[in-house]
């Protein structure tokens, strides 16, 4: 009888202290077996009692209940003690340093070349120029014959444009856009046709096989030379800066009559010579003209009531020399180094 009392006492004195030391859960729940568990000491002692004797069980089975008692109290005191231990750690470890950078968003920018359209654009819009858009793959007909280019023209050599295997083409300027629209549409006509255009070059820093241009074309009655200086001295003086200066020097093209090339001064020495002007003072911006009366032919248009003016001006090199870009190629790279410094 003296050795299951003995247990107890011992269990009565041993378990608050090895409670109170459990330093997490898991040891808890190993000193819960080892006190209450099946094959724990309290239980033992009462599974015990059915050899005790009569007199001496009440005692010790009184005593059994009270320690039992002591060791769940303890539990539970220490029990509480190890969750609020854990869960302070939990948050501490899901702290949030909201003083520490935030990982910033990849942004992107817009490129150059659409930069640069748009200024144009915006400017052409505002004068009344509506947008107009053709196919990069044309035929015979739009790029050539209905631009009044003859069938032995040098433009319609395989060394400068590119054929398709089905006979078709992709276009080499813009200017069969004109082409398409007046199709389409009945005079009065104010349009600006942005695309891509093909042809046969090596590539090398200023040449590339793809380019860019923009196509203007306004038709409608009594539209005079003195219209097109005009409206290209507005454009010239809003996108480059009030006191732009344009020189028209007499050229050819197939599709207008009387044709010019136009020169602005150079947008960065106001025309004193500098190393992007070459010095001359000038920069190359244009190629311009009346719409050639067979041209209104080929589209339907009476050239006796309508007249008209065109041009079409590269994208690629104008924006080469606003940006300071020493290399065509980049256009079309995709190089991010590149592009995110616009
Ligand atoms: N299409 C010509 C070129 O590519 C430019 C141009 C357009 C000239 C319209 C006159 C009129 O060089």
């Amino acid at each position: 009888m003296s050795e299951l009392l003995d247990k107890l006492e011992l269990a009565s004195k041993e378990a608050p202290i090895h409670i109170a030391a459990a330093s997490d859960l898991e040891q808890l729940e190993a000193l819960r077996l080892q006190f209450l568990g099946r094959k724990g000491i309290i239980t033992q002692v009462l599974h015990g009692l059915g050899q005790v004797s009569q007199e001496n069980r009440p005692l010790i089975g009184k005593r059994a209940n009270e320690v039992k008692r002591l060791v769940n109290e303890c539990l539970e005191v220490r029990r509480s003690e190890l969750e609020s231990v854990r869960l302070t750690q939990e948050l501490f470890k899901q702290k949030l340093d909201v003083t520490l950078p935030g990982f910033k968003p990849w942004s992107g920018s817009i490129h150059p070349l659409t930069q640069t359209l748009d200024r144009m654009n915006e400017i052409f819009f505002s004068m009344g120029f509506t947008l107009a858009e053709g196919p990069e793959i044309e035929d015979d007909f739009h790029n050539f014959d209905a631009l009044n280019t003859p069938p032995h023209h040098p433009a319609r050599n395989e060394q400068d444009t590119f054929y398709l295997e089905n006979g078709l083409l992709l276009r080499a300027h813009t200017s069969p856009v004109q082409v398409r629209h007046m199709q389409a549409h009945q005079p009065p006509v104010r349009i600006v046709a942005p695309g891509r255009v093909f042809r046969r070059d090596t590539p090398d820093a200023s040449h590339s096989p793809v380019f860019h241009q923009i196509e203007g074309l306004y038709v409608d009655q009594h539209v005079c030379f003195g219209d097109l200086k005009y409206t290209l001295e507005q454009f010239a003086c809003q996108f480059f800066g009030p006191e732009t200066k344009l020189r028209f020097r007499p050229s050819f093209f197939p599709f207008t009559e009387p044709s010019a090339e136009v020169d602005c001064s150079c947008a960065f020495c106001k025309g004193a010579g500098c190393n992007v002007c070459k010095g001359s003072g000038w920069m190359e911006l244009l190629g311009c003209g009346m719409v050639h009366p067979g041209v209104f032919e080929a589209v339907g248009y009476d050239p006796e009531r309508w007249t008209g003016f065109a041009f079409g001006m590269g994208i690629d090199r104008f924006c080469m020399r606003l940006y300071g870009i020493n290399d065509i190629r980049l256009f079309l790279e995709s190089d991010v180094a590149f592009l995110s410094q616009f």
